[in-house]
């Protein structure tokens, strides 16, 4: 691609990749442009160990408002069909690589986010937002529904009653609003939003990596199964992880029943010395 594209950055700093959406101008709406970055942001920095939790944030004022209602939807659709599709590719494709993602990721919501937004909020597993940041499903005060996955964001995380309201009123909601109506984990004030998402990333990053991929994949998996299948999945999985690191799993077995060094039900086991 020739352009240039600074739609989408990142920064790697003590284990942490910060991506950001950099449109502010533009209320880091999504384009086109901005879609097709981030899918490569996300490929090149997938297998990377120079970090291990990635946190989903945007430049200025706003963390996303949605769909670019110029780029995204009326030039495309001017094209034809052919570029609609790729452009709804593109976009589902990169929240679709980011729900499946290696590495944990938290959405740091510091400002706007409306409709499209949802997708990546969604596919985010964990979810921080500012008691400014401001959220509404839109797309009712624009003329269409909330599409591209947005209303099955919301009756996946809200209470039914509260996903109606707020697909059908397109009323603002500030972030500890969403945190009560659940789609967010929990809001704090702006000013500490930042240290608030440093210090849950530096939770995860002290886990097994192995088992923080295996244990996000498998919450949203069995989301959608029966108890029995839902058990079994979760055999296969464990031993699917162990193939990939038994040795963890052993140490922090070793370090509590050996070693007497930590307690699993009060933190994690020293992973630096799973070799040891
Ligand atoms: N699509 C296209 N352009 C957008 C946009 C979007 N979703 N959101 C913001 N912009 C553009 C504006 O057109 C404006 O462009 P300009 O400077 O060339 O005129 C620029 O971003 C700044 O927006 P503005 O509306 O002036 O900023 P604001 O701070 O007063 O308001 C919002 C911020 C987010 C409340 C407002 O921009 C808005 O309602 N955006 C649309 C949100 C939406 O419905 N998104 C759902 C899409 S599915």
């Amino acid at each position: 691609m020739s352009e240039t594209n600074d739609t989408a950055i990142y920064r790697i700093e003590d284990g942490i990749a910060w991506v950001s959406f950099n449109r502010p101008e533009k209320r880091n709406c999504m384009s086109p442009t901005l879609n097709r970055r981030m899918g490569e942001i996300l490929d090149e920095l997938e297998f990377r160990d120079d970090f291990g939790v990635l946190v989903l944030k945007g430049e200025g004022a706003a963390w996303s408002a949605g769909m670019d209602l110029k780029e995204y939807f009326r030039e495309t659709e001017a094209k034809g069909l052919g570029a609609t599709r790729q452009a709804q590719r593109d976009s589902y494709g990169w929240w679709r690589r980011l729900r499946w993602y290696q590495k944990p990721t938290i959405a740091m919501v510091n400002g706007w986010c409306f409709g499209g937004g949802y997708g990546p909020l969604y596919s985010c597993d964990l979810a921080i937002a500012a008691d400014e940041a401001r959220f509404a499903l839109s797309e009712i005060n624009w003329g269409i529904l909330p599409g591209g996955g947005a209303t099955k964001v919301v009756v996946d995380l809200m209470p039914l009653r509260d996903a109606m309201y707020h697909a059908m009123t397109g009323e603002l909601i500030d972030g500890q609003k969403a945190a009560a109506w659940r789609l967010v984990n929990e809001s704090v004030p702006l000013a500490q939003l930042e240290d608030r998402v440093t210090a849950l990333a530096r939770v995860l990053l002290e886990k097994n990596p192995v088992a923080l991929k295996a244990t996000k994949d498998a919450i949203r998996r069995v989301k959608e199964m029966t108890y029995d299948n839902a058990e079994d999945f979760l055999v296969r999985a464990q031993e699917a992880a162990n193939s990939f690191d038994n040795d963890g799993r052993k140490e922090g077995i070793r370090q509590f029943i050996d070693e007497k060094s930590y307690r699993p039900g009060l933190g994690a086991y020293d992973k630096t010395r799973v070799h040891a």
